[in-house]
């Protein structure tokens, strides 16, 4: 594991600034399932009939049925080794920012100052109909009381403030993410299968503009052909051997 670690430190400190991508691999230790692997959530519902704008119009009551499983387990979970590191490292100014696809508000919570969440966050839930925004403590309660959270001003049900597969992305944050991208020397993609577009666009970003890319995930990427390192570790242990070795 340490030679690995060595040249991934090399390429942090070489290759400045440093900008990390997190999918749900960096949560999983904190007790939050992942989406793809054999144990991840898309094994166990079907993201067409939970995780789609559509789906949450045809039926809110159903979808909050899935995200109320979902909220008892985020708002319970507390920041990883990898998330801690992460916000070290940038406390260093080894990392200069995290774009992360969680939804779970953890980065925050780690320390982490500049993170883009370009899939939204549970902070929020909001109204559709009359923009009303809720924050999680309020909606966390409301789902003791019932199935689903309504708005307080006009009663339509609230939807969580994080992107539905057929929604946009924030654009602010997207763009950002995009930016970020273009200008990174190194983009360190950690936890995720980069799969789900734009996102899964980024690494293209940051290597058409002469950056570099690192991998780090237990399962493999569609990227892994453009990484300069790969390395399929636990994300915790080797973030943590990363600041260890950079400190
Ligand atoms: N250490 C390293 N890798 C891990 C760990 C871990 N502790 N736990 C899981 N992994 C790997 C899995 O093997 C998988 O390859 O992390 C990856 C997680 O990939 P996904 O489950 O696809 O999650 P992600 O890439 O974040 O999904 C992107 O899809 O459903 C949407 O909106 C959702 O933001 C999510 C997006």
């Amino acid at each position: 594991m340490d030679e690995p670690i060595r040249a991934l430190a090399a390429l942090v400190r070489e290759r400045q600034p440093c900008v990390v991508l997190t999918g749900a691999g960096v949560s999983t230790e904190s007790g939050i399932p992942d989406f793809r692997s054999p144990t991840g959530i898309w094994a166990e519902y079907d993201p067409m009939e939970y995780a789609t704008i559509d789906a949450f119009r045809r039926d809110p009551v159903k979808v909050w049925e899935f995200y109320a499983l979902r909220f008892e387990v985020l708002v319970s979970a507390e920041p990883n080794a990898g998330h801690l590191a992460l916000a070290e490292l940038e406390r260093r100014g080894l990392v200069q920012a995290v774009v992360t696809q969680n939804i779970d508000g953890l980065h925050e919570r780690a320390g982490s100052r500049d993170v883009v969440e370009v899939h939204g966050s549970i902070r929020t839930a909001s109204c559709l109909e009359c923009g009303e925004q809720v924050p999680l403590d309020a909606v966390v309660a409301a789902l003791r009381a019932a199935p689903a959270p309504s708005c307080s001003r006009c009663g339509a049900i609230l939807k969580p403030d994080v992107v539905m597969f057929g929604e946009m992305l924030p654009v602010d944050a997207i763009e950002r993410a995009t930016e970020l991208a273009r200008r990174a020397g190194l983009l360190l993609a950690v936890g995720s299968t980069l799969e789900v577009y734009p996102v899964a666009g980024l690494p293209e970003e940051t290597v058409s503009a002469g950056g570099e890319l690192a991998i780090v995930n237990r399962g493999s990427t569609p990227f892994d052909g453009l990484a300069s390192i790969r390395i399929a570790g636990g994300a915790g242990e080797t973030l943590a051997a990363l600041a260890e070795e950079l400190a």
